[in-house]
């Protein structure tokens, strides 16, 4: 008894060395972050560091052989088993984690992380032989926005952040599922110590960090198939819409298709719709990403430098970068300022670098590699279905894409997180029929279905995951039991 009791103590003196950064009184003055809003900073950084599976992890320090001129898709460093002790992952399943070479919007190498969840054992595809049996299939994910803190790599996160929405069913399925850390989160410097930024919403950066994520992975894991699937949601979305695009210009070997849930594809547009008509409930939260894309902007265009900021909004934005916030923090941080008229300067977004790098970031409207699908809930009050529709329409209307299979399913009544799980059925199988080597006609037709839910009135709805799958202190194990 006596030692059990000694060994709790053990753990929970243990675990309280997870040290908490607390936002420094006297910066957060100097930044317009008062008590009140120091006390709830702080309340969101404790949130998320208890969150994370590691902390000051040194598998995030960029590795010693990455160099400017390493060729994108090289692997830089391998952890072939990472250790699962302090993630929630489900038995059965193991992970990996590696570091890699990617490159920025510009096409210049940048360092970045990236984890894979295996399966136990392989989905087999319904027309397959002994020898293709032994290759597992390969699922490539694009994440959603975590925020643009050093820390909010997914990888480093105890439920890998989309837990049982996407990772472990796809895992558990059979599907390995290689899922990049975006550029600037995780390994957030290079060896000198400059930053490297996270280009929030910058597509084609993220397109290209799924693709040299999968060079990279299938190069290090030879077990691993091929042919592989691209899927993501909300910037994830946008980032596998970008990646079908890239293959027109910079294909992947072994593409089998996208899907895309609830992408942003053009944010800027977003931003001004939600101007025009402040009052539009689908456009709200619009108000609240104004600071990541003003970071954006200045992380592709750094003579840009923060301009579309009021002195508020930059001021709160340092502290959140200090500290390495992430959404959670970032929702604390600016609950006491009004969205709409206190981050940005009236009207940042007609700037013409701002402009200039809506261009060029935004998906829809340029050709593309299908087959895709793209999923959009009708009452997203993230992504408006507009932005979906919008980006769908301009892929479609394009007279290259006629020969590309492309799919829109639109969710009735369904908001930004419940989509993915409404349609679960819908890209489960749509993933096993690419393996299964099932065909789409091509045939120039362009689909648009509406899905009803028929008890759709008793369902949960929220903008935000309806999951917390948290790792139970050491005192709280019997809360797991049934
Ligand atoms: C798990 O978390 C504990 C407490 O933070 C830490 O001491 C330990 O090193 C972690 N283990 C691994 C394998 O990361
Ligand atoms: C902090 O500022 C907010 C408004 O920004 C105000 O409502 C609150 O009363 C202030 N709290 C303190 C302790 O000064
Ligand atoms: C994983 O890490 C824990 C400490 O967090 C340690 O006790 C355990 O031995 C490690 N497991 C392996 C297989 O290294
Ligand atoms: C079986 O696998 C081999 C090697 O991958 C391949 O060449 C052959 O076409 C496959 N046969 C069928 C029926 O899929
Ligand atoms: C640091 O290294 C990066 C990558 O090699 C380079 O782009 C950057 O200019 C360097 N910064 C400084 C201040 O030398
Ligand atoms: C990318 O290229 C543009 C010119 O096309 C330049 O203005 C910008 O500074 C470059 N961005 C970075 C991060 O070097
Ligand atoms: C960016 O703006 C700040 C003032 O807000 C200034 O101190 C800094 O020198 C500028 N940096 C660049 C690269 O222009
Ligand atoms: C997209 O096209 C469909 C079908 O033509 C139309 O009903 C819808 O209004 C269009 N939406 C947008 C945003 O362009
Ligand atoms: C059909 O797709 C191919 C690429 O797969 C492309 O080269 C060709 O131009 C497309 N045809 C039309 C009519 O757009």
């Amino acid at each position: 008894m006596a030692s059990i009791v000694a060994a709790v103590i053990l753990l929970v003196l243990t675990r309280s060395k997870h040290v908490t950064a607390q936002v420094d009184p006297t910066f957060a003055a100097s930044h317009s972050c008062n008590a009140t809003c120091q006390a709830y900073t702080d309340t969101g950084l404790a949130f998320e560091a208890s969150q994370h599976a590691t902390t000051n992890d040194p598998f995030y320090t960029v590795s010693s052989n990455f160099t400017p001129d390493s060729q994108p898709g090289t692997i830089l460093s391998i952890e072939a088993v990472t250790n699962l002790t302090n993630y929630t992952v489900p038995s059965g399943l193991t992970m990996s984690r590696f570091q890699y070479t990617t490159t920025n919007l510009n096409g210049t190498a940048v360092p970045a992380s990236a984890y894979i969840l295996w399966p136990y054992t392989p989905y087999i595809p319904s027309n397959s032989n002994s020898s293709s049996e032994s290759k597992i299939p390969l699922v490539a994910w694009a994440h959603g926005t975590t925020g643009s803190g050093a820390s909010c790599s997914p990888s480093n996160y105890q439920a890998l952040q989309y837990n049982f929405i996407v990772p472990f069913p796809l895992a558990l399925a059979g599907f390995t599922f290689v899922a990049p850390d975006y550029a600037g989160l995780g390994v957030s410097h290079f060896a000198n110590g400059t930053r490297i930024p996270h280009a929030w919403l910058s597509s084609p950066s993220q397109a290209n960090d799924l693709a040299n994520a999968v060079l990279a992975a299938r190069s290090a894991f030879p077990a691993l198939s091929q042919d592989f699937v691209v899927m993501g949601h909300s910037e994830g979305g946008a980032a596998s819409y970008a990646f079908a695009e890239r293959q027109v210009h910079s294909p992947v070997s072994g593409y089998l298709g996208a899907i895309s849930i609830g992408p942003l594809a053009t944010p800027i547009k977003q931003v001004e719709a939600a101007f025009a008509d402040p009052q539009d409930k689908f456009l709200q939260s619009t108000f609240s990403y104004q600071d990541m894309l003003i970071a954006a902007v200045t992380a592709d265009y750094p003579a840009y430098n923060y301009s579309g900021f009021t002195d508020l909004g930059l001021k709160r934005w340092q502290i959140l970068m200090e500290y390495g916030g992430c959404l959670p923090t970032s929702i604390l941080l600016f609950a006491d300022v009004n969205l709409a008229t206190m981050v940005g300067q009236p009207g940042w977004y007609q700037d013409t670098t701002v402009q200039t790098w809506a261009a060029r970031i935004s998906s829809g409207g340029r050709p593309l590699v299908g087959p895709l699908l793209v999923i959009a809930g009708e009452d997203d009050t993230a992504v408006a279905l507009e932005t979906v529709e919008g980006a769908f329409n301009a892929s479609s209307a394009l007279s290259q894409n006629a020969n590309q299979s492309m799919d829109l399913a639109v969710y009735q009544g369904l908001d930004h997180f419940p989509t993915i799980d409404g349609a679960h059925a819908k890209w489960m199988n749509w993933i096993k029929a690419r393996f299964d080597g099932e065909v789409i006609a091509s045939d120039g037709l362009h689909t648009s279905t509406f899905i009803e839910g028929p008890r759709l009135a008793g369902t949960k709805q929220s903008t935000l995951p309806n999951w917390l799958v948290q790792l139970p202190g050491p005192l709280d194990v019997w809360k797991t039991a049934l």
